[in-house]
């Protein structure tokens, strides 16, 4: 028994003492013969990685090709190059400099004027922002014009990724510049409010002289990056705007020049606000593809918490899924956060609507943005203060064209201003309905000013010092607290 043990044990120190010595000598080999062919496996790698890079370099061109034909509107002779390239072989349709021409020659049919002179003299001010893919500077033109700047970033994950892989800066830049490229082609096809405004561009290849290929800078209108944390304290009449803005945008791009367009990456940091409305910019991640189906098992939306499954229809199509998934998105990104907490009382129940049909797909774009654009409707007209009997201001003492100073103000949340308590009101009326619910509130004012949707910043105080002329404005107080005329 001891015996065929300790022969075993040994054998199995021989056993591995060879594989030890083999790894150790195939080690040594692998490393000798890694020197003496080092130049040619070198070569055939870096080949094999340019190829691979090649390929994908023609990939992207082939993904944007599709985008060109705005170009054509009005240019047939380009029209029918276009059309007549797609059918050629593909490495030829692909060819390099026809497909430049094609792409950034400066045509007639370009809409977006600015051009690599508007950038001659331009101040970069600071970083607004910056992703995987892109980095977008605030700049100031010559004239003084602010814009927002979009180039590739050197420093984001899609290049040095690509520079990991391929080990060729330059060619990566000009991969990663063709989701630049396909985001201005997508600008300009989809034009909308709700969409950032391209104002020109500067390429390499169009700029000539010492600019490298694959160098390419949007000119785009300068926003503001969304915050949504901001936004979760702001009014609830601005958090409205931002939903409805939204809605307005997946409406025009379920029917959209390029089809149904879905929004692949929805994330409020592919938004900006320009003044208040918004905009998306961050194109490049979009589809406006139809997914073929054969049953309604190949129509699945999956999201973290909910799934859903849609019809196929008799085209083979799954029915309006870049829609659905868009509204969807819309509900979990932005209408959970944004529209349910301190919405108006008579407007409640609508809210509450739009978050449930939102919420499980019940309702189209089109019947969603009816229901929004419903909300403002009433919003606008005061009609959800039906209930507010005028009987409300008997309490108040009116002074016309008047404002106040010397106030004593109190805070009140939210607030359009930080020191005091702004908030919007449609009318004198709901004014008075909601002094009377603060506790401190002994008089307001109806001031000049107004809102986005038109309806008056009213001023809420606990007392002030005295009247002023102001022909814009007008003051309410309390009758039992209406000051005494100054006694000398
Ligand atoms: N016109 C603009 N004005 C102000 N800020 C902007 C503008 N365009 C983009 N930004 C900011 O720059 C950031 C990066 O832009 P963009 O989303 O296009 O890059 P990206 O690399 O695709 O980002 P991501 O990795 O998030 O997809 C945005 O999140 C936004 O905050
Ligand atoms: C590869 O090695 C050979 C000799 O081993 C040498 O003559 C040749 O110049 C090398 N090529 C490169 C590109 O280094
Ligand atoms: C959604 O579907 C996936 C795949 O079928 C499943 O793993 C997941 O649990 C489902 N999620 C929900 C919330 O139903
Ligand atoms: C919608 O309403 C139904 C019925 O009241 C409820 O069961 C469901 O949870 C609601 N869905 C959402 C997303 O609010
Ligand atoms: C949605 O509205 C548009 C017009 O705004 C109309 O062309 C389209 O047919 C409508 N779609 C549906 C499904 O009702």
């Amino acid at each position: 028994m001891g015996h065929s043990l300790r022969a075993a044990a040994l054998l199995a120190f021989v056993v591995l003492s060879v594989l030890v010595s083999l790894l150790i000598t195939s080690v040594k080999q692998f490393g000798s013969g890694s020197t003496r062919f080092s130049n040619a496996t070198d070569e055939e790698e870096l080949a094999a990685l340019r190829r691979a890079l090649d390929l994908q370099l023609r990939e992207r061109r082939k993904e944007i090709l599709p985008l060109l034909q705005p170009y054509d509107e009005n240019k047939d002779g380009v029209l029918k190059e276009v059309h007549h390239f797609s059918e050629l072989d593909q490495n030829s349709v692909l060819d390099f400099s026809l497909w430049n021409e094609v792409t950034l020659g400066s045509g007639k049919a370009h809409r977006d004027r600015m051009g690599c002179e508007s950038l001659m003299d331009v101040r970069a001010v600071e970083v607004l922002g910056s992703g995987y893919t892109k980095l977008v500077v605030k700049a100031n033109l010559a004239g003084g014009q602010p814009v927002a700047l979009k180039l590739v970033n050197e420093q984001g994950i899609d290049m040095s990724k690509c520079v990991e892989d391929f080990k060729d800066p330059q060619g990566c830049r000009e991969l990663v510049s063709y989701k630049l490229q396909k985001e201005m082609l997508l600008l300009q096809r989809l034009r909308h409010p709700n969409v950032i405004k391209l104002k020109g561009h500067c390429s390499g290849v169009q700029g000539g002289g010492g600019v490298e290929k694959g160098r390419v800078t949007v000119i785009l209108e300068q926003g503001t990056p969304l915050q949504m944390i901001q936004l979760l304290q702001t009014p609830w009449e601005d958090r409205f705007r931002v939903c409805l803005d939204l809605v307005r945008l997946l409406h025009f791009l379920s029917q959209s020049p390029l089809g149904s367009v879905g929004l692949l990456d929805f994330q409020p940091r592919q938004f900006v606000t320009v003044s208040g409305q918004l905009k998306l910019t961050d194109l490049d991640d979009i589809s406006a593809e139809e997914t073929a189906c054969r049953t309604d098992a190949d129509c699945t939306l999956q999201f973290l918490h909910r799934n859903f499954t849609l019809p196929c229809s008799s085209r083979g199509v799954c029915e309006d899924l870049n829609e659905k998934r868009n509204i969807y998105n819309a509900y979990r990104f932005f209408f959970t956060y944004l529209l349910p907490h301190q919405a108006p009382p008579g407007l409640t129940h609508l809210v509450d609507h739009i978050m449930n049909t939102t919420g499980e797909l019940k309702a189209n774009i089109n019947q969603t943005l009816e229901a929004f654009e419903q909300i403002l409707l009433l919003y606008k007209s005061g009609l959800h203060l039906d209930n507010l009997h005028p009987s409300i201001l008997r309490d108040y003492t009116v002074m016309r064209d008047m404002s106040t100073s010397g106030n004593v103000e109190y805070r009140c949340w939210p607030s359009y201003s930080q020191q005091g308590c702004l908030l919007s009101v449609h009318n004198a009326r709901e004014a008075a309905y909601i002094c009377n619910s603060h506790s401190q509130c002994n008089s307001f004012t109806l001031t000049g000013q107004k809102t986005w949707t038109g309806r008056f910043l009213a001023s809420f105080r606990s007392s002030f010092g005295h009247l002023v002329p102001d022909g814009a404005s007008e003051v309410y107080v309390k009758k039992s607290k209406v000051p005494q005329p100054p006694s000398s």
